[in-house]
This record gives structure tokens, C-alpha cells and sequence, in this order.
């Protein structure tokens, strides 16, 4: 007995007010609300095939071509969609005691401070939602598997509300709004490193919940304020506002991981150059264009209007230059302003600081496979083995 083979694919999002501290470590419970931006997955995506089989004596799972331990936050994903299903009725409960295969992979560095958890457990736990054919909203699942996946089960812009029951049924993403309601926003990622970071968000973050007293502070009385702020700048598209929130939010957050005890850093000195070199630009341009945030590594991500993308491409490209222009800047298409007056103003730096740019925008939640390209054969094995 084997089911069909399932394929979906699921985006990253990358959060303008962060998530950073659990107040359940266990449910993966936030101590503050977060919102992000769902990134477009024509550019950066997880992709994972499921089935479920007789034949299996364990749950198994193949990431980036490599078979890994189906961990306790996998099994609770599991779990929980089954229940779901139970609930729902929704498929012959045979089904549910099969042991699953489940295959991903990405098509942008792991663990770099990408994101990559988020889009790889919100593609997961959507795969198993088509797989046993559940209705319900699944942010609250996604979340088990990782915090901030919860917010790539939706498109455009995301609310993660931290909720207050000790259960953390009321722990869920919703959308603030769509990918159609502002479509000018674009997103710049440069790429400083695609090396595993050293503090992972999991280890990094229970560290700031026991020592930081700044932690107490950002999560009381900065984070309501600025949600508030930043999802009434979404709804106005008023970026100058969501960007200077973006902003500030990202500063608080690394300055929490420096508050921390024992402190950890997850920016470098590149990183810090990028928040210099944003906020002069932003001074001669005589106002806010561009916005950094960065998360748990030293890639930026810069939020921005379509009509400024030339320019700023070309001002990376300037001041970061690549030894081989070639491949530099992937993602979509754009016209390059090598002639921006602006340029001048800036003096270029070593070669090859910033190792690539991906060029996206804000895009849509997960969604199925439906060209047949699994990851997984019609019968349950492999592909690329
Ligand atoms: C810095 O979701 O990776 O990216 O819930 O422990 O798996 P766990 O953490 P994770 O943390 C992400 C933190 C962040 C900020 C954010 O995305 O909001």
C-alpha cells in the first residue's frame, strides 16, 4: 500500500519585527508578536515530496540529498496533522498508521540566516496537509517545526500572533495582506557568508530569555508599539515608516544577542558596513529608500521600492565590488543605472566582501506541484539516488 506522491513548494519570509524568545520551549511558543514578508518563490523556495507506505518501519527524511534523523520537532508536525486528519475526518484512518517518506530540499544555503528553516518546515508540514487532506488553518503546525515557519504558510505580509494561552491554540500566522497589495516592494539579499552560523536561533535565543534585560524591555514595550506601527505602515504602503521600524527592530534585536550573557554576535564587520553604507545613502538620497534587517547570520536583506532597485544594485556593485560580475546578482531581471550621479559619493571596498545578491519580491504562500516534477518516483523511491 503506497499513496500518491505529494509535492508543494514553500517560500522563505524574512520578519521586520523579529521573533526572538519563547516563553514555551516545547510548543514553541513566542514572547512576542512578529511580522514578516513572504518572499517570491519563483527566486528562493523549499521543495518536498511525501508519500506514506506500508512497507516503512520508520519515518524517513532525505534533506538536500542527504538522509537526516526525523527529529522530535518533525515527529510533532506529524503528529499533529495526523490528529488533525482524525479530527477531520478527512482520510480512512489506515492511512494514518503508515510511516512516511518525506524528501526536501532548497535552492539557497542552509543555515546561513536564510531562513531556511521556516521555508522547509511550513513545505513540510503543507505537504502532509495535502497528503491527508486537512483543511484547518496549519500555521499552528508549521510552528512546532520551527517559529517563524509559521509565517511562510501564508503570502504577502504576515502577522504572527504571539497569543496567550498556555495550549498555544491561539499561537497562529495571520495575513495582513496579499502579495497584490503592494507590489512595488522588492527585497535584495546579500550574501556574506553561506557558512553554517555558530549560535543557532533555537540555542541563541534561550540564552537572551534567561540574561537579557533589554529582551524584557523589547518584548513589554517596544514590540507592541512597533507592530502596531509597522502593520498600519503595510496597510498605507508608507515605506519611509516601515523601513525606519524594519530598521530599528533588526538594530534592537543583535543588540539583545550583544546583551545576552554569554553575549554572541551573529553580524560581522561586513554586515555592520552594510548598515553604514544604507544610512548614508539614505541621508543623500534626502529620504528613506532602503531598509537592512538582518536575521540569525551576516547576509542583508534590504526592503525597497521597484524604482529604486537600479541604483541600488549598481551602489553594491560599487562599493562590494565582484571579481567576476558574472552571476553576481541572480533572482529577477533589472536594468542597471551605472550612470547614478550617487556613486561617485561612495568608495569602493575589497573585492568579493559580498558574495552574491539574490533580487526577489514579495510573492505568495505555498503552493502544490502539479507539473509531476517530485522529488520522490511514483513508487516511493528516491530520484537522485
Ligand atoms: C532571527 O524560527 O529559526 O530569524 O523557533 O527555535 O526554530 P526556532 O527559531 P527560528 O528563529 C528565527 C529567528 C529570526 C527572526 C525571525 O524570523 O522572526
Amino acid at each position: 500500500m503506497i499513496s500518491d506522491i505529494i509535492t508543494v513548494i514553500a517560500p522563505v519570509n524574512i520578519a521586520v519585527i523579529k521573533y526572538w524568545g519563547k516563553r514555551d520551549e516545547d510548543l514553541i511558543l513566542p514572547l512576542n508578536d512578529s511580522v514578516s514578508a513572504t518572499l517570491d518563490t519563483n527566486v528562493m523556495c523549499a521543495k518536498t515530496s511525501v508519500c506514506a507506505r506500508q512497507d516503512l518501519i520508520e519515518d524517513e527524511i532525505w534533506l538536500n540529498k542527504e538522509k537526516v534523523p526525523f527529529s522530535n520537532r518533525l515527529q510533532n508536525c506529524l503528529k499533529e496533522i495526523k490528529a488533525r486528519a482524525a479530527s477531520e475526518n478527512s482520510v480512512d484512518p489506515i492511512f494514518l498508521h503508515l510511516k512516511i517518506r518525506a524528501c526536501s530540499e532548497n535552492n539557497f544555503p542552509t543555515a546561513a540566516g536564510l531562513a531556511s528553516s521556516a521555508a522547509g518546515y511550513a513545505c513540510f508540514v503543507f505537504a502532509l496537509a495535502k497528503l491527508y487532506k486537512v483543511k484547518s488553518d496549519i500555521s499552528s503546525i508549521a510552528r512546532l517545526g520551527s517559529g517563524s515557519a509559521c509565517r511562510s504558510v501564508y503570502g504577502g505580509f504576515v502577522r504572527w500572533h504571539a497569543g496567550s494561552k498556555p495550549d498555544g491554540s491561539d499561537s497562529v500566522a495571520t495575513q495582513i495582506a496579499d502579495a497584490s497589495h503592494w507590489p512595488e516592494m522588492r527585497a535584495l539579499i546579500l550574501v556574506v557568508g553561506d557558512k553554517k552560523k555558530e549560535t543557532s536561533s533555537t540555542g541563541g535565543m534561550a540564552v537572551s530569555v534567561k540574561t537579557s534585560e533589554l529582551m524584557r524591555h523589547r518584548v513589554e514595550y517596544c514590540v507592541p508599539q512597533r507592530t502596531e506601527l509597522i502593520v498600519d505602515a503595510i496597510k498605507n504602503k508608507d515605506f519611509p515608516k516601515f523601513a525606519e521600524i524594519t530598521m530599528k527592530d533588526s538594530n534592537q534585536f543583535h543588540a539583545i544577542c550583544l546583551d545576552s550573557y554569554p553575549p554572541f554576535v551573529y553580524m560581522n564587520d561586513i554586515s555592520h558596513s552594510i548598515v553604514g553604507l544604507i544610512h548614508k545613502y539614505n541621508e543623500i538620497s534626502g529620504k528613506v529608500k532602503v531598509a537592512y534587517t538582518f536575521d540569525a547570520g551576516s547576509n542583508a536583506c534590504l526592503y525597497l521600492l521597484e524604482e529604486d532597485v537600479s541604483e541600488v544594485i549598481s551602489l553594491i556593485k560599487h562599493v562590494y565590488p565582484p571579481s567576476n560580475s558574472k552571476g553576481f546578482v541572480t533572482g529577477l531581471s533589472y536594468v542597471e543605472d551605472v550612470n547614478s550621479k550617487i556613486l561617485k559619493m561612495f568608495q569602493p571596498k575589497d573585492k568579493d566582501l559580498i558574495k552574491y545578491v539574490i533580487y526577489t519580491k514579495v510573492g505568495d504562500g505555498p503552493s502544490e506541484v502539479t507539473d509531476g516534477s517530485h522529488l520522490l518516483n511514483r513508487d516511493g523511491s528516491l530520484i537522485h539516488l
